[in-house]
């Protein structure tokens, strides 16, 4: 299964929205196309962004557009994954826009598993490692970096169990995360992410692993409810580790310069169609939080456990 695919001068999407109960796709013919799945995340993940961005550049070139044009428009879809600025570089410096396309396409899928192997190192047998959002197949081509690592630990047969946190408001680790993990069998069981203190202090879990969005002189920009996790982590002497390619580094600007992106209210005050506040409630709806490198044990990369930046 693979997350995005260049069909017919198409680039098609698994769409994400309708998971865990409904696989089905969107077919992008335009750049427009793509910038409306970022942006209303039928594909999200930063590297599966990234790699998308790299397609609406492509057709942006098929469709003669102006590619400066369509670079900036691109780059507006979603302002904190650091990949979606990298891809629109990319293949605007390229000479062929669609060979670069495919080129980071595979490189994806290699470097993936690159992380898992690396990071399946940190694992022992009998671990439970929790994770927290969607870091898996469905944020990347294929096969994911945290859920990379835990997907090359089991393929080494170590008996481990995950723990995903349910990652509100938009639930991407209840729906997506857990989904990827029962796909392959690798026992798995939801929490709301308030529990995971709790689990902690009860010896319940042993590793936590989870991507990134940007990695900076610093910390590290993931998910709202990354810095909770790493501060319980911390308070129980827990590994924490973050699995992200070198794709999302930002080496020039310090974490806390990182923009990050404040998603609507309903996301907020509903469950789905379900109202769950009086209307009107005000809301604030970061999507991202920092985790500074203080609580960070390493990071898995593609070239291998580096420090925090
Ligand atoms: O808002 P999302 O679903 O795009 O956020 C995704 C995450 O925070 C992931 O953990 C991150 O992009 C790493 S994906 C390999």
């Amino acid at each position: 299964m693979k997350t995005l695919e260049w069909e017919n001068n198409k680039l098609k999407l698994i769409d994400q929205r309708k998971l865990p109960d409904e696989l089905t796709y969107v077919y992008c013919d335009n750049y427009k196309d793509v910038i409306k799945a970022i942006k209303n995340m039928t594909v999200r993940g930063a590297p599966a962004i990234g790699v998308s961005a790299a397609f609406a550049m492509v057709l942006a070139y098929i469709n003669d557009v102006d590619l400066n044009k369509a670079a900036k428009e691109i780059k507006d879809a979603r302002p904190t994954a650091k990949n979606l600025f990298w891809a629109v570089d990319r293949v605007l410096n390229s000479k062929n826009p669609l060979d670069e396309a495919i080129k980071m396409y595979n490189e994806d899928m290699k470097i993936n598993r690159l992380i898992g192997k690396y990071g399946a190192e940190i694992i022992d047998d009998g671990d439970t490692i929790l994770t927290h959002c969607n870091a898996g197949a469905l944020a990347c081509v294929d096969y994911g970096t945290a859920l990379g690592v835990i997907r090359a630990a089991n393929e080494q047969n170590k008996n481990i169990n995950v723990i995903c946190d349910e990652t509100r408001p938009r639930g991407q680790g209840a729906s997506l995360s857990v989904w990827e993990m029962q796909q392959e069998n690798i026992p798995v069981k939801l929490i709301c992410d308030v529990a995971s203190g709790y689990l902690m202090s009860q010896g319940m879990i042993d590793k936590v692993v989870i991507g990134a969005d940007r990695i900076a002189k610093g910390g590290v920009v993931n998910k709202i409810g990354s810095f909770m996790v790493a501060l319980a982590a911390k308070r129980f002497n827990i590994p924490f580790y973050v699995a992200a390619p070198y794709s999302t580094f930002d080496n020039e600007i310090s974490i806390y310069d990182t923009k990050i992106e404040e998603r609507s209210a309903d996301e907020v005050t509903h469950y789905g169609k379900c109202r769950i506040c009086p209307k009107g409630t005000e809301v604030i709806n970061p999507a991202f939080d920092i985790v500074p490198n203080d609580l960070i044990t390493g990071i898995i990369t593609e070239k291998g456990i580096i420090d925090p930046l």
